[in-house]
C-alpha cells in the first residue's frame, strides 16, 4: 500500500512536472500569438448618407449578430466571464472621432484593433466573408448614428484556460489567425436567393454547426450553449425539411417537429431579421452541402 502510494507520489510528480513545463510553453507561444501585430492596408469605404441605406445598416447590424456582443444600442455587452476568457463587445457609441471606414473594417473584417493586435473573439473570419464592402459601409453608418452611451469599458482577456485552449486549438481567441489579410475581399455578389450568395451568408452558421454543417457537440463550449443540429440534407439533418419548414425555424424559432428552440442557444431572432432572399439564399445553399452524419462538424 505504501510503496503504491510512493509511487503514485512520483508518478504524479513526473506528470506534473511535464504539465507545467507544456503549460508554460503554452502560454509562452500564446502570448507571442497576441504579441503579433497585424499592418493593414485597407481601402476607406464610401459612407452612405441616405436613409434608405441607414435603415440596411440598422438591419445588418441585427441580422449579422453585431447586436448580440454590442448591444442593440451599440453600448457593448458582456458575452462570457469564466475560467477560458472574458469576451465583451466593446462600446462601439464611443469609438472617437478619429475612428473611420479603415480602422472599422480592420476590426470587423480582420479582427484587429487600432494598436494593430488580433482582437479578442470578435468574429471577422466570419465577416470577411459575409460582408461585402457596401455592408460594412453601410453598417458603420448606422454605428455612427447611435448616441453615445457612457458605459465604462470592459477590457476583454484571454486566461489562462482559454490560452491552453487556443494553442491546442480547441477554441480560437484570435479570429485574425484565421484569415489572409494579403489577399483582397472576396467579390461582392449580389443578394438574390442563389446557393452562391447563401454560402456566403451560412458563414455565420459554421462557428456552431461546423465547417461542415452537420452540429454536434462546439468544442471548447460549455454544456450551457446546446447541441447545434445537422443542417445538411442528411436523414439526420434537414432531409425531410421544405422551405417552409426552414422559414419557421429561422423566424419564429420553431423545429419541424414543433418543438419550440432556445433562442438563448440558437440566435433565431438575429435570423428573423433576415430577408426573404437572404433566407431563400441560404435554404438553396444548404440543400447543396453534401449530406454529413450529426456530429461530424
Ligand atoms: C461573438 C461576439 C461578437 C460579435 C457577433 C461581433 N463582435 Fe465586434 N467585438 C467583439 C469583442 C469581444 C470585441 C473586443 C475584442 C477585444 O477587445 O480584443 C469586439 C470589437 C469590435 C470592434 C473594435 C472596437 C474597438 O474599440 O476597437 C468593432 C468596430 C466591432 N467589434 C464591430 C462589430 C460589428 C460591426 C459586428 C457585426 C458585423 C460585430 N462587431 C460583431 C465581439 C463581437
Ligand atoms: C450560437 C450558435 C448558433 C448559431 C450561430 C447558429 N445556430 Fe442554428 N442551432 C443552434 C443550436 C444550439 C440548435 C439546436 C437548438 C435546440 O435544440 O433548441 C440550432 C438549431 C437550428 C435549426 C433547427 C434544426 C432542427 O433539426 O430542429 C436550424 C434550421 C438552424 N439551427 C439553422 C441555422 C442557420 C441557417 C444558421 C446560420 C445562419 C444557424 N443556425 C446559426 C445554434 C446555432
Amino acid at each position: 500500500m505504501k510503496r503504491w502510494g510512493k509511487r503514485l507520489a512520483i508518478g504524479l510528480g513526473v506528470l506534473l512536472g511535464l504539465g507545467a513545463i507544456a503549460l508554460g510553453i503554452t502560454v509562452a507561444i500564446s502570448h507571442s500569438l497576441q504579441g503579433e501585430t497585424y499592418v493593414l492596408a485597407l481601402d476607406e469605404l464610401q459612407v452612405p448618407t441616405d436613409p434608405a441605406a441607414l435603415a440596411e445598416g440598422e438591419r445588418l447590424y441585427a441580422s449579422r449578430g453585431c447586436a448580440e456582443c454590442h448591444g442593440a444600442d451599440g453600448s457593448g455587452a458582456v458575452i462570457m466571464d469564466g475560467p477560458p476568457a472574458r469576451v465583451a463587445g466593446s462600446n462601439l457609441t464611443r469609438l472617437g472621432a478619429d475612428y473611420d471606414t479603415v480602422a472599422f473594417d480592420a476590426a470587423v473584417r480582420h479582427g484587429v484593433g487600432t494598436d494593430g493586435r488580433p482582437l479578442i473573439f470578435m468574429p471577422a473570419h466570419e465577416y470577411y466573408v459575409a460582408l461585402s464592402d457596401a455592408d460594412v459601409a453601410k453598417i458603420f453608418a448606422h454605428v455612427r448614428s447611435l448616441p453615445e452611451v457612457a458605459e465604462p469599458a470592459v477590457p476583454s482577456e484571454v486566461r489562462l484556460l482559454g490560452r491552453v485552449l487556443h494553442v491546442t486549438g480547441a477554441m480560437h481567441m484570435f479570429p485574425a489567425e484565421l484569415i489572409d489579410h494579403e489577399a483582397p475581399h472576396p467579390d461582392a455578389i449580389e443578394p438574390a436567393p442563389t446557393a452562391a450568395y447563401g454560402e456566403r451568408l451560412a458563414a455565420a452558421c459554421t462557428g456552431c454547426h461546423g465547417e461542415g454543417f452537420s452540429g454536434g457537440p462546439i468544442p471548447g463550449a460549455p454544456p450551457e450553449l446546446g447541441t447545434p443540429k445537422n443542417l445538411t440534407p442528411h436523414a439526420s439533418g434537414l432531409a425531410e425539411w421544405d422551405r417552409d419548414d426552414f422559414f419557421v425555424a429561422m423566424r419564429d424559432g420553431r423545429s419541424r417537429d414543433g418543438a419550440a428552440m432556445n433562442a438563448e442557444q440558437m440566435p433565431y431572432p438575429v435570423f428573423a431579421r433576415m430577408t426573404d432572399v437572404e433566407l431563400d439564399a441560404l435554404w438553396s445553399y444548404l440543400q447543396d452541402v453534401p449530406p454529413r452524419p450529426f456530429g461530424e462538424r
